[in-house]
């Protein structure tokens, strides 16, 4: 079988990177798709480093055994903790990973508080910090852990009252009224857009990672001459850690498909 025909897996600490696999699914359609969701061992973003890197090499090797031809990181929390690792131990693959979209942001809103949703994990590696040295004289930065939110995703839930305190308890120390764009620095958080529009208002922008990552894989598969030409419709199959019908309910409800 030539490598064009075989599938681009997807890994995740859960249901999170199906918001990048969509994406991918709109700018790549005939491509056959493989997506991991580790939902047994999310969160991700508490964990120590060492964890996340090996539950990384875990997702990986299982990607391997569909004979994917490229690999998506589609968390950003696993990016920072794996990506070097991964792509000096699998040399013949590409491997995309995700980070906060903090250019397309600072580029965005000269004026007003650009703040950084991610999970601790994220905000804390360097990785991040060298983002953060590369753009904060060029604008107001404002990163924020979001622990906790991650599990309200996980469970479907993605709108309504207890979501909503949540979310404005994490806001609470921020004047809102100053941030001009939110950067959604986790996989999981373009579930709640609507509800974020609903706590900051319409005007905010909100600014994730999702289409820059897709473009990134079709570039990287037109370099390795890898883009499938068959003209039909591509297949997703996805699979989860949980072994639960619900969670792979909730996440071919998210994809849409
Ligand atoms: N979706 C993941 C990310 O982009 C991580 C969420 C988690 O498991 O903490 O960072």
């Amino acid at each position: 079988m030539d490598v064009k025909d075989n599938p681009i897996g997807f890994f995740d600490s859960g249901v999170g990177g199906l918001s990048v696999l969509k994406q991918a699914i709109k700018l790549l359609p005939n491509e056959d798709f493989i997506y991991l969701g580790d939902s047994k061992n999310a969160p991700y973003g508490i964990k120590s480093v060492d964890e996340v890197r090996k539950l990384s090499f875990d997702a990986v090797e299982f990607l391997l055994k569909y004979n994917v031809k490229a690999i998506v990181v589609a968390c950003n929390t696993a990016t920072s903790a794996a990506i070097q690792q991964l792509r000096s131990t699998y040399k013949n693959i590409p491997i995309i990973g995700i980070e906060p979209a903090l250019k397309p942001a600072v580029e965005l809103s000269k004026n007003g508080k650009i703040v950084i949703m991610a999970t601790p994990m994220t905000l804390t590696e360097k990785k991040f910090n060298n983002l953060m040295t590369r753009y904060k004289s060029k604008a107001d930065i404002i990163p924020l852990p979001c622990a906790g939110l991650v599990e309200f995703i996980e469970q479907g839930i993605l709108e309504g009252n207890e979501i909503n305190d949540f979310i404005k308890g994490k806001f609470s120390n921020l004047e809102v009224q100053k941030i001009t764009s939110v950067v959604l620095g986790c996989t999981h958080y373009p579930f709640i857009k609507k509800e974020l529009i609903n706590i900051l208002g319409g005007k905010v922008k909100i600014i994730d990672g999702s289409k820059g990552t897709a473009a990134q894989l079709k570039r990287q598969l037109i370099i390795n001459k890898f883009i499938n030409l068959k003209d039909k419709k591509g297949k997703v199959k996805i699979f989860n850690s949980s072994n639960n019908q619900e969670i792979l309910d909730i996440s071919y409800k998210l994809l849409n498909i």
